[in-house]
């Protein structure tokens, strides 16, 4: 049984990211309120689950898979979840977005399971600032696993940061010495307003464009026809050809025309678009129908065909998506 996922626009879905866990030992600013409530576990999926979405979606079409989280590496059981998914035939790629916290313990596991790249969020370089964004977070730690993770052989290992006005919008120009340095790939996100985190987040948007600038002032920055398929634009270096700085605008939405990929959430949702509540409730079908992937399957291309066109965050920083991205998955 496969049949191409195909939307309601004539895109074509090869690009699955799933989240594999709300929790995290982190609490980012941008990300979670500083007192979360976490799902109980009869509510998201099992590990069980999770390899059968990802076995659905493989025969169907999908050649990539990004785990996420929250932080997925504080989901037990994790690392044999990865060498099950990795495993499934027609699947060219199993990555994952991490925090970094735990590399020093897995990142060579990881690598031996079949996970072929790792992001990394890393917000500052400056302890302080660094606890002061993930309110609990060790920078040092990080660091160690981010070595941790050169060292079991990952190759094209990108950085994650937001960037904050007031928070670390004068790091630019240090992470991006510390991403040329240790030969990473790098990407600065503007923050997207997803869920109540507890701040206002109004006056603290800081552009791609602001990054940029700031970029140039010290680097040459060339113009890259790299893409993919998602909201990053990346730009290469005069004389540092090691890394690519990408660049994502959530605010912009050019680049839903050329959009390859779904979500599913730790709850078992699809999202058919990071900016839209539109979801279809895999739980409840895989639970429905343990044995048959059928009906499965045909809610999934029913889903498909509604697949939003755009997204529409607004751009005056009122939350309209309620989902936290800890329970989004990136
Ligand atoms: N806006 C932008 N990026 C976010 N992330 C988490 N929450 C947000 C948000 N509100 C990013 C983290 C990490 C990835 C999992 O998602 O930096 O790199
Ligand atoms: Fe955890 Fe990542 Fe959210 Fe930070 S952004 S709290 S590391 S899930």
């Amino acid at each position: 049984m496969s049949s191409a996922l195909i939307d309601g626009f004539g895109r074509k879905i090869d690009y699955l990211r799933l989240s594999v866990t709300d929790r995290c030992d982190f609490r980012c600013i941008y990300c979670m309120a500083e007192d979360m409530t976490f799902l109980p576990r009869q509510r998201i999926l099992t590990l069980e689950e999770i390899h059968r979405c990802a076995e659905l979606f493989v025969a169907n079409g999908v050649r990539k898979i990004r785990l996420t989280g929250g932080e997925p590496l504080t989901r037990k059981g994790i690392v044999g979840l990865c060498e099950n998914i990795s495993a499934i035939p027609g699947l060219n790629e199993l990555v994952m977005t991490t925090n970094g916290s735990q590399l020093t313990k897995y990142a060579q596991p990881l690598a031996d399971a079949g996970v072929k790249r790792l992001n990394i969020s890393l917000d500052s370089l400056c302890p302080e600032k660094f606890k002061a964004m993930t309110r609990v977070g060790d920078l040092q730690q990080v660091l160690n696993g981010i070595q941790a993770a050169r060292q079991a052989g990952f190759k094209r290992l990108k950085i994650n940061s937001v960037i904050i006005q007031g928070h670390n919008d004068d790091e630019i120009l240090a992470l991006t010495d510390y991403a040329i340095e240790n030969q990473l790939d790098i990407t600065f996100i503007e923050e997207m307003p997803l869920g109540h985190v507890g701040r206002s987040r109004d006056t603290s948007l800081f552009s791609s464009d602001q990054v940029r600038d700031n970029i140039a002032e010290r680097y040459t920055l060339l113009d890259s026809t790299e893409n993919s398929g998602g909201p990053a634009r990346y730009m290469r270096l005069k004389d540092h050809s090691a890394t690519r700085i990408g660049f994502i605008s959530p605010h912009s939405n050019n680049f839903c025309s050329t959009c390859n990929r779904v979500r599913i959430t730790v709850e078992g949702k699809l999202l058919l678009c990071l900016g839209n509540e539109d979801s279809l409730d895999l739980l409840a079908l895989l639970r429905r129908y343990p044995l048959s992937d059928e009906p499965v399957l045909a809610n999934i291309h029913r889903a498909l065909n509604n697949k939003p066109e755009k997204h529409h965050f607004s751009s005056d920083g009122d939350v309209q998506i309620v989902r936290f991205m800890n329970a989004t998955g990136g």
